[in-house]
């Protein structure tokens, strides 16, 4: 099978090139499954039951989150009914939604079904979540009782605490792939068990920007320490992500591409 992973849908812009750019996406890559992550797709900041329905709309499968889960109030209406929407799986005993799902993957003539976990680190990351290793270690033992097909988004900041991520899971998953920087990395690759691996896939929306919102004002901020308004850019629209062939019998990678796709 083939998914696409979308990285960091931010705003509008990034919510209207997934909505463009995805029909295409699934054609020329022959795409069986979607996976997005949603955490900015609300003006920059969490998600809501409206963006998160656009993006459905327009051929995503499933949305995870990271740590901009709760900068929308609407969310909770999401984590409270919603299964394709999942939420880091480390957030504490309790805490309402899913860190991960089974979901059926329709092929030509047969269907199959995929796990998707999404968990988030805790290096340079906020607020301090449970040890995401041993919890997606558990997770991941877990779902392959269910499905050898497993795609991970490992939402954090530092390289080094998603590589050894990456690493720590080779073998048991099909892919970890990295959001939450929003600077896509060159370093895709299948690692020696099989597992394939990015550090980060890049945010989906206005390149021209830092991180996806405007220039000046971050310019600013760092030049005074005082608090601005970052409203999300407009210019130079890419999606980025990965596309990942999966073996259906052994839930190996056989394949990882980067995508950055301009609107044109
Ligand atoms: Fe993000
Ligand atoms: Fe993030």
């Amino acid at each position: 099978m083939k998914l696409l992973f979308i990285g960091d849908i931010v705003g509008q812009p990034g919510r209207n090139a997934v909505k463009i750019l995805l029909p295409k996406l699934r054609e020329q890559h022959a795409l069986d499954f979607v996976i997005a992550n949603g955490e900015n797709s609300a003006g920059g900041s969490g998600i809501t039951p409206k963006t998160a329905g656009e993006i459905f709309a327009a051929g995503v499968d499933v949305i995870t989150c990271g740590d901009h889960l709760w900068d929308q109030k609407e969310v909770m209406e999401l984590l409270g009914n919603e299964k394709r929407f999942l939420r880091p799986l480390n957030y504490p005993a309790g805490t309402p939604g899913q860190g991960s799902g089974l979901f059926e993957v329709r092929l030509k003539n047969s269907s199959l079904r995929i796990a998707v976990l999404n968990v988030q680190g805790r290096t340079f990351m906020q607020p301090p979540l449970d040890n995401p290793f041993l919890l997606a270690a558990e997770e991941v033992k877990r779902l392959r009782e269910r499905t050898k097909i497993i795609f991970v988004d490992f939402h954090a900041e530092a390289t080094s605490e998603k590589i050894a991520f990456g690493r720590f899971l080779d073998g048991q998953v099909g892919a970890v792939v990295g959001t939450h920087t929003h600077v896509q990395t060159a370093d895709e690759q299948i690692l020696p068990r099989g597992t394939a691996y990015l550090t980060d896939a890049g945010f989906t929306g206005p390149h021209e920007s830092v991180l996806g919102r405007e220039i000046e004002p971050v310019v600013k901020r760092f030049l005074t320490g005082m608090p601005q308004r970052f409203e999300v850019a407009k210019e130079r629209v890419i999606l980025n992500g990965a596309v990942i062939e999966i073996d259906d019998a052994s839930g190996k990678a056989l394949k990882i591409q980067r995508v950055a796709e301009n609107m044109i």
